[in-house]
């Protein structure tokens, strides 16, 4: 069966890659192919997690780059239209919310070739968030949807998709961070951090309406500074984010917070040696809200809402807001908390084997139409 595997953007690489493996394991059932839209192109937005996660390069490269919404979907699809029609694939996997994700499954739905969208089913209900539109309309037209939690199937049920379309396979991503965990251990990241054996936090910062507000962003920046003087916080920084640090004049700002550390984007291995080491970790990414809760560690959202319930379910992730006197008092909750009390809890299928249960659904899906 050949099937072509999408990425585009930073958070697709570490759901792609289990499922290649796999595949490649499974190499008398399956012929899989990488395409990468080229959505993320940066050597520390990408080619970092290829070498990382072990992803064979890209059988095929779009090179679309950074546009507004409208015209990178738009390229991504004039360009994906072509490989779909030479290649003629038995299936097309796309994974998550970006851009690449939406656009590519858009094009497999007008050719009638079937597409799996995996991470499936996941719902902010905010549709000022650019992911909550992709993955609405990626669950419509995809043929096949494969769920990371039960919630994810209701979500799916009440807007009408029929049973026969969902299956609940588990987190992938989840498969990547437990086989990572060990190679993790070779990072020299928290020593050259000065961090090593140290309580710290770790942050991430990129979401268009955290960032792209100059009032947001500096409540923001407020609880940070109020959070550091208990912890180092260490922020490895989005290109996104950066820019507007510099547009909003923020510089000065975070430079005199001499416990506030801005580094480049780190890579799969390295940031996931440092955040597994955190006390404490703030972000508004959807991805390190799942991966705190595999690992057990305090997680604080900052955002009014997640398409993730299960991880605050656990027990391991707080909605935050971006309010400075909510997040700082969240923050201290945490730190003043006995750590062994910490929740231990793991979803169901969050268990490392998510890749191959894709595999056999794919199977499934493909002996059904025969
Ligand atoms: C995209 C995804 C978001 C995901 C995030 C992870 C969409 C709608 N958004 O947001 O869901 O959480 O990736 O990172 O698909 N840039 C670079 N180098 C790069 C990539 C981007 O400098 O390699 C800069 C460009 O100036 C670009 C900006 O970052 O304009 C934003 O990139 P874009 O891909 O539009 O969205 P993200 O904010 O990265």
């Amino acid at each position: 069966m050949k099937v072509l595997n999408v990425v585009g953007a930073r958070p697709n690489f570490m759901k792609v890659a289990p499922i290649v493996e796999a595949m490649k394991r499974r190499g008398a059932e399956f012929a899989p192919m990488v395409v990468h839209t080229g959505q993320h192109y940066d050597a520390q937005m990408s080619d970092a997690f290829f070498r990382d996660l072990g992803l064979p390069a890209p059988d095929v490269y779009l090179g679309v780059g950074s546009r507004s919404h409208a015209a990178q979907t738009a390229a991504i699809m004039q360009r994906f239209e072509p490989v779909v029609v030479n290649e003629k694939p038995d299936w097309v996997i796309v994974v998550g919310d970006v851009n690449s994700t939406l656009a590519c499954a858009l094009v497999c739905a007008k050719l009638f070739v079937k597409v799996a969208h995996v991470e499936a089913g996941l719902r902010s209900r905010d549709r000022t968030m650019p992911e909550e539109i992709n993955r609405i309309l990626t669950d419509q037209i995809a043929d096949l949807l494969l769920t990371p939690s039960r919630d994810a199937d209701q979500n799916l049920r009440a807007e009408g998709i029929p049973e026969e379309r969902i299956r609940f396979v588990g987190n992938v991503m989840i498969d990547s961070l437990f086989s990572q965990l060990k190679r993790a251990e070779q990072s020299t990241v928290r020593e050259d951090l000065g961090v090593a054996g140290k309580d710290y936090a770790a942050l991430t910062l990129h979401r268009p309406s955290n960032v792209d507000a100059r009032v947001t962003f500096k409540r923001i920046l407020e609880a940070l500074d109020q959070i550091s003087h208990r912890l180092p916080i260490i922020f490895p920084v989005h290109p996104r984010t950066r820019k507007r640090i510099r547009e909003f004049g923020f510089m000065d700002l975070i430079e005199r917070n001499r416990n506030l550390h801005l580094i480049e984007p780190l890579g799969y291995l390295d940031f996931l040696r440092l955040y597994s080491g955190a006390r404490l970790v703030l972000t508004d990414s959807g991805g390190i809200q799942e991966e705190t809760t595999a690992l057990g560690i305090p997680c604080l959202t900052l955002r009014e809402n997640t398409e993730r319930p299960i991880t605050v379910e656990m027990g391991t992730n707080v909605l935050v807001g971006t309010d400075t006197e909510r997040i700082t008092r969240a923050a201290f909750n945490v730190l003043d908390a006995p750590q062994d009390k910490q929740s231990k809890q793991r979803p169901p299928l969050w268990d490392g084997h998510t890749a191959d249960r894709i595999l056999d659904a794919l199977l499934e899906g493909t002996r059904d139409e025969e």
